[in-house]
């Protein structure tokens, strides 16, 4: 007898970034890695060998990283977690980060309400302005934070560090991969 496999829910982690010069760019590719590999490992401790399709509670995750400045409110909607992922620019997230938030406030507003997310900031010496913000409006829209706001320092300060291409250290990487991953592990498994 043909027994009818129970349908996947497919969860989504939505990566919302920008990025000048490359640094929060690279943070991200790390976060998204990180959720990947969380994802593969949490499917195979929940499911092992047998699948996924054999357990009514089966669920899977996707992650998506997307520029900001090329979605809106509807890319939030659909999303199950959230990352945020911006530089900081004169004290602020940057300039397309809030143009971003300015777009989605009022037509996410109420419609998010208890979703888990995190902030990644990308920041020459400072950052906490830019974190501050995006904790702001992200209570604004009742989310729920799941981690301490992950602030990454290149120390560009001058015209010429600032205006160069970043290069992230390999433990800030790994600090921004452990974020992703901690947030897609939560996410699929349910525990905010
Ligand atoms: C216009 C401008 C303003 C900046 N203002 C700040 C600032 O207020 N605080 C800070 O820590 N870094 C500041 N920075 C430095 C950037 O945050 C830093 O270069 C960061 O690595 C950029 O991230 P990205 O490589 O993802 O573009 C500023 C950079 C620019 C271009």
């Amino acid at each position: 007898m043909a027994t009818e496999t129970p349908p996947i829910a497919q969860k989504r982690l939505l990566i919302v970034w920008w990025s000048y010069t490359g640094g929060t760019e690279s943070l991200v590719q790390a976060a998204a890695k990180g959720a990947d590999e969380a994802i593969a490992q949490a499917e195979s401790a929940a499911f092992g060998d047998t699948g996924r399709g054999s357990s009514p509670d089966a669920s899977s995750l996707s992650v998506m990283a997307c520029r900001c400045d090329l979605i809106g409110s509807d890319a939030l909607l659909r999303a199950d977690a959230v990352l945020f992922a911006t530089p900081e620019c004169l004290g602020s997230m940057a300039g397309p980060m809030k143009t971003f938030f300015e777009r989605a406030y009022y037509p996410a507003l109420d419609r998010l309400n208890g979703r888990p997310y995190a902030t990644l900031i990308c920041a020459g010496t400072d950052g906490q302005g830019a974190a501050r913000q995006i904790d702001r409006i992200a209570n604004g829209w009742r989310l729920r934070s799941i981690a301490a706001p992950l602030i990454v320092l290149t120390g560009a300060q001058t015209p010429e560090s600032i205006a160069a291409p970043k290069q992230i250290e390999s433990a800030e990487l790994a600090r921004a991969s452990e974020l992703g991953g901690l947030l897609a592990a939560g996410a699929l498994l349910g525990v905010w």
